[in-house]
Parts: C-alpha cells; structure tokens; sequence
C-alpha cells in the first residue's frame, strides 16, 4: 500500500500510525479536528525521541518516519487512500458517524477497516460504502511492539478484502490470527473474562491489587498482571467490551464487576486519566486499595 488514512489519534491510533509509517508507507491521520491530530502526531515524536535516546533508533530514521505522517483537518484527502483504518472510541454510534463521513471519500477499490475490540463487523459493514470492502483489522497495544494483528472479515466481507489486508498486517511485520465475526473475537473473548475476573477478586478482598497482580505475573509469567493491564487498557475501554460480550451472548459469567461500573463512573479510567487502579500522579504507579 502506498498511503493508508488512520482515524482517531488516541493511544491505538497513533501507535498504528507509527508502525504503519516506520513500514515506508504515508499516513493520513484524523481525528475530530486538526489539533488532536497534530497532538497525536507530537506524541508519535514523543515515542521515537525516546527510542533515539536509548540507541533504539537513528536519528534520521525517526525524521524520517515523522515526515510520512500528515496530520488532516477532515476525511477529504482521504481519496488518495488505499486503505482506511478506524481507531476511534468504542463506541457504536461514534464509528458508525466516521464509517458514513469517511465513506463519502474512500475511494473505489480502497478498504475500510476498523480496529474495533469487539463490536461485530457484519453490522458495522452496513455503515460503510460497500461491506464487501469492510472488515475487522485488530491491533494489540502498544501497537509498534505487539506481535499480533486479529483479522476479521464480516459475513459480507469479499475473500479478496480479507487476502490483501492479512498482507497489509504481514508487511507490517505482525503475526495475523483469522478470527469469526464473533463476540470479542478470540483475544479478548479470552482477556476481558480474565479482567473481569481479576476486579471480582479484588472486590470481595480475596487479595489486594499488588497481591493480585504478582500472582498473575509471577505465577502465570504475564509481563503484566491484569490490573495494571486494565489501567494500561483503559477501564472504559474494558468495561465497553465485556458489556459487548455481556449484550451479545446474555451469558451471565460476562457480567461487569460492580468495581468496574464504579471505578468507571468515578472517571478514574486508568493511566490516561492518571488514577484507576493504580495512583499514576508519582515517579512510579502506587497501588490504590
Ligand atoms: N515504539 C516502538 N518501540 C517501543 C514503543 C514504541 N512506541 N514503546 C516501547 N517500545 C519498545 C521499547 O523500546 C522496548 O524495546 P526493547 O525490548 O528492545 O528494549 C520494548 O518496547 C519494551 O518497552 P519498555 O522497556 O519501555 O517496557 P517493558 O519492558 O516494561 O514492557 C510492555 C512494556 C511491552 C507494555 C509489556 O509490559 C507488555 O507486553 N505488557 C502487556 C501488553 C499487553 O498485553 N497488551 C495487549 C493489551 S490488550 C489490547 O491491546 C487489545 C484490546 O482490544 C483491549
């Protein structure tokens, strides 16, 4: 591909940007208007200004990089895109809103894909020009070091969409596991339980947050334990999915742990909001029960 659009500057946004422009290729990246874009943009230089400190990356690679990701005020450039990657907030009616604006610029044999968690692709596909062209294209975060990228065509998705973007993820240097338009996909469907779970645990006391999540790293050799990787997540983000998973299937073992509901309601998302299960506000994240 020679230029892909990126829709949505927040965490997986700007991380797919990166990686996709670290692969030579030019990135539009949008987000509601220009100035989150060129946020977005600041912190990709943010990122690789910490890869050149620590002998990661030359110098002019980073420039380099940077230079093929232009941030835009709308969807108009997008005509010029071979590919359109959604990554915006999981929330229906929000993709639904960009699938429409951005539709009216993807050009005829272009490829919508959204980097949904969980929202079916079949469904979404109705709010894209031609479903035969949508599909589900899953990233891990942070994007540039995960090794995965989830493919998941919809019912109405054409073999040849699902073959160039399985491509696409290759030639960004990823592993593709092919998933069913299923609930959570397969990843998720597997980590959110898990998550869940986890905040259950915490609240009936059964162990504290630090207890909780050295047990997972040290007795499962996860990199993170499950409430560190919530607040890295984002718990909006984890509570949109396992109500996804809760809605779709009706099967009672998804239902949201109330500290979830709570710590949600209360804004304290995570580290982006600087306080979720962890006080991120110090030199190093303190536990907060
Ligand atoms: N660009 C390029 N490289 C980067 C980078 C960036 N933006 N950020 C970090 N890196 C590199 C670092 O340079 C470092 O490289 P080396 O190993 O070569 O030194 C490596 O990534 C690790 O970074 P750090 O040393 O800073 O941090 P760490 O060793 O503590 O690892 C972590 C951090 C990779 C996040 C690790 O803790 C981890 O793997 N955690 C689990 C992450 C995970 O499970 N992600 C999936 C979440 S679920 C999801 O995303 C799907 C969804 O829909 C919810």
């Amino acid at each position: 591909m020679r230029a892909v659009a990126v829709i949505g500057a927040g965490q997986m946004g700007t991380g797919i940007a990166q990686t996709v422009a670290q692969h030579g290729m030019q990135v539009l990246l949008a987000d509601v208007d220009r100035a989150r874009a060129e946020a977005g943009k600041a912190n990709i230089d943010k990122a690789l200004g910490k890869l050149v400190g620590r002998g990661k990356m030359e110098i002019a690679e980073a420039e380099a990089l940077l230079g093929r990701i232009s941030p835009v005020s709308d969807y108009t450039p997008m005509t010029d895109a071979e590919l359109i990657i959604e990554a915006a907030t999981e929330r229906e009616e929000i993709k639904k809103a960009i699938f429409e604006a951005a539709g009216k610029q993807l050009a005829s044999g272009a490829i919508m894909a959204s980097n949904t968690s969980s929202i079916p692709i079949t469904r979404m596909g109705n709010y894209a020009p031609d479903p035969a062209r949508f599909i589900g294209l899953h990233f891990f975060n942070p994007v540039p070091v995960m090794g995965l990228i989830e493919v998941i065509p919809g019912l109405a998705t054409a073999q040849e969409t699902t073959d160039r973007i399985t491509a696409f993820a290759r030639s960004l240097g990823k592993e593709v596991v092919l998933s069913q338009d299923e609930p959570g996909f397969v990843v998720n469907r597997i980590l959110l339980p898990m998550i869940n779970e986890a905040i259950f645990v915490l609240g009936q006391s059964t162990a504290n947050i630090e207890d909780i999540d050295k047990g997972c790293r040290l007795g499962l050799n996860h990199p993170m334990g499950p409430l560190e990787l919530a607040d890295f997540v984002g718990l909006d983000t984890c509570f949109e999915i396992i109500k996804v998973l809760y809605a779709t299937t009706g099967d009672s073992k998804y239902r949201p742990a109330p500290l979830l509901v709570k710590y949600v309601e209360a804004g304290w998302l995570g580290r982006k909001t600087g306080r979720g299960f962890y006080d991120y506000s110090g030199d190093a994240p303190v536990p907060t029960r």
